[in-house]
């Protein structure tokens, strides 16, 4: 089935069911015990991704698998409350599918959260980082066979995946609100395990300061489709060779889940002087 096809079933239905959603708002994906973001929004409707034609349901623990629409501070904002990983056996396109319905609503930013681990030995973890760069080494891409060229060029630019103005908005942001935030490159695994000292140290070499199993793939999506992106990290263990602790995934959740507060309250500040579509 045509890639356009699939999205466009889950608009229609968002749209029958929601209404159409205004073009200045944002969509917002949550990582890892980080959908507590949402219990910061008015929310209007939320909608089971089992009950929109075309949107892949995710199984993982901790990810709550709806859409949820609301607002925050006038604003009107979705969020993908769970996301979808490769490692529970999805395609490259169905992992990146709730970004080409952001896209296809009509949405122009994204910010994308996550749970990683710190790979910077400086790195404190419960902070958040702001993602700078990415390296995708998940071994797959999501602009891969058939392009769509309503939704952008076959040899998408990728020299500026995270948009400046917003990553400046967040550092003022997190200065205003005294929230240390660490910044740097996210490297993308594959997953679902996590890593050894040797891999670790792999991956530290070829420059990243932190590294999950997802964001990647989909900021490049939604660079593909010409929307800005932020993305910001909670930075849930350390993942250093000389001091490897064991990692997980129900210690990674709870450090994601206490440091969610501060995300949520920065995301929040930064919604509300997210650019318009208007003032473009
Ligand atoms: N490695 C990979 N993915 C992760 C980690 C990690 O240390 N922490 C949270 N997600």
């Amino acid at each position: 089935m045509n890639k356009r096809r699939t999205v466009l079933q889950s608009v229609r239905y968002i749209q029958e069911n929601v209404g159409k959603i205004q073009p200045a708002s944002a969509g917002i994906v949550t990582g890892s015990g980080l959908g507590a973001v949402v219990d910061a929004l008015d929310v209007e409707h939320s909608l089971p991704y089992s009950e929109i034609p075309g949107f892949p349901v995710s199984t993982v623990e901790g990810h709550a698998g709806k859409l949820v629409f609301g607002h925050a501070y006038g604003r009107p904002i979705v969020v993908m409350q769970g996301r979808i990983h490769l490692y529970e056996g999805f395609t490259p396109d169905e992992v990146v599918h709730g970004i080409r319905v952001f896209h296809e609503l009509g949405i122009r930013t994204v910010i994308l959260t996550n749970a990683a681990g710190a790979l910077d030995p400086r790195f404190e973890v419960g902070r958040p980082m702001l993602v700078t760069d990415h390296i995708n080494f998940s071994g797959a891409s999501c602009l891969t066979g058939e392009n769509v060229e309503d939704w952008g060029p076959r040899f998408p630019d990728m020299s500026r995946v995270y948009d400046l103005a917003l990553r400046e908005l967040a550092v003022r942001k997190a200065l205003e609100l005294e929230i240390p935030l660490e910044r740097g490159v996210y490297v993308q695994v594959p997953g679902p395990n996590l890593e050894t000292p040797a891999e670790t140290r792999a991956y530290r070499r070829l420059g990243a300061d932190a590294i999950g199993m997802s964001t990647a793939l989909e900021a490049m999506a939604a660079v593909h489709c010409g929307m800005r992106v932020m993305a910001l990290s909670c930075l849930t263990n350390k993942n250093v060779p000389d001091a490897m602790e064991e990692t997980s995934h129900e210690a990674v959740l709870e450090a994601a889940e206490r440091a969610s507060r501060s995300i949520a309250s920065l995301l929040m500040e930064i919604l509300k002087d997210i650019p318009d579509t208007a003032e473009e």
